[in-house]
């Protein structure tokens, strides 16, 4: 029997095949971020049940128009920072109510926290692999942030007044830094931006195809001035809409057709091709359409009027 650890020609037991001899091919392990990456996409695809694709929905934003990580984050940033406020002012002030304010914005920070936390990790289950070690660090860091936050709550609770001032003040310091990072993550890397802002499409009527062309039920690319477009024949009906993918650029023309709607290859946000509107996350924003007509056998797109 061919033994599986020996490439080359001693792997089939040939004479004289020792100069083959060749180290076994070793397989590196996936990088723990990948892993977990993978592990917690699966777990909230749940195998494309549509329960769990509608919680999804929920948890990247797709109702709402905009990540919903990036409204929750809101809460506990703003929460511990009236916290730290209040905490100051107790000690200023030597009054009562000051302590009693900050224990009650930190532990509206907490919850926040927890609910931004499910978002963020859902968003993150889809980032690529340039920022998916800085979206673990941003995530745990924050996680450190809460967990210090929480110890801060009880240890007031337990009238440690000066140990749950430092533990909180510790725990805003590393939420900066971890605000810091998620910031990096949007401005540098554009996680959760409109990815086709700033293309341009035709403002008139301009050919794209020969009528010709254009099959029936087949998702096809066309180019204007390098800005690739998507059109898609659906018997007498030609819609157009931006190619790139608003959530990471996937490639939509690569992507397959469900009834009127088009499902991006890469993480399977399903646009309407009406309207270019969210019908399944992880997308957000919905796809920028265009008006089509054919003339002169040629299909021509523009910009639509009403956008
Ligand atoms: S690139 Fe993520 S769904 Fe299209």
């Amino acid at each position: 029997m061919a033994n599986p650890n020996v490439v080359g020609p001693l792997a089939k037991g040939g004479a004289g095949s020792e100069k083959w001899r060749q180290p076994a091919p070793t397989l590196s392990p996936k990088p723990f971020d990948e892993r977990l990456q993978k592990a917690l996409d699966k777990a909230l695809y749940a195998g494309g049940r549509r329960g769990a694709q509608q919680f999804r929905n929920f948890l990247n934003g797709t109702w709402l128009g905009e990540p919903l990580h990036a409204v929750l984050k809101d809460l506990p940033i703003g929460a511990w920072t009236m916290a730290m406020i209040f905490d100051a002012l107790a000690l200023n002030r030597s009054r009562r109510e000051f302590a009693r304010a900050a224990d009650t914005a930190m532990a509206i920070g907490v919850a926040g926290a927890a609910c931004a936390a499910v978002a963020g990790a859902a968003d993150w289950s889809d980032v690529g692999p340039q920022v998916r070690r800085t979206g673990l660090i941003h995530g745990l860091l924050n996680l450190g942030a809460t967990a210090l936050f929480a110890t801060s709550w009880v240890l007031r609770k337990k009238e440690v007044r000066t140990g749950g001032r430092v533990t909180a003040a510790l725990g805003y310091s590393i939420m900066v830094f971890s605000a810091h990072l998620g910031g990096r993550m949007v401005y540098e890397h554009r996680v959760g931006v409109d990815q086709t802002g700033g293309q341009v499409f035709p403002e008139e009527f301009t050919a794209v195809l020969p009528e010709a062309e254009l099959t029936n039920d087949k998702p096809t690319r066309v180019d204007y001035k390098g800005t690739p477009i998507l059109l898609v024949r659906r018997g007498e009906r030609i819609f157009a809409m931006a190619e790139t993918c608003s959530h990471f650029s996937g490639p939509l023309s690569q992507g397959h057709l469900v009834d009127d709607s088009i499902v991006c290859p890469y993480h399977y946000s399903r646009f309407a091709l009406e309207d270019g509107h969210v019908i399944n996350g992880p997308a957000v924003h919905p796809q920028p359409c265009l008006e089509v007509r054919v003339s002169s056998g040629q299909v021509e797109v523009r910009k639509t009027r009403a956008a």
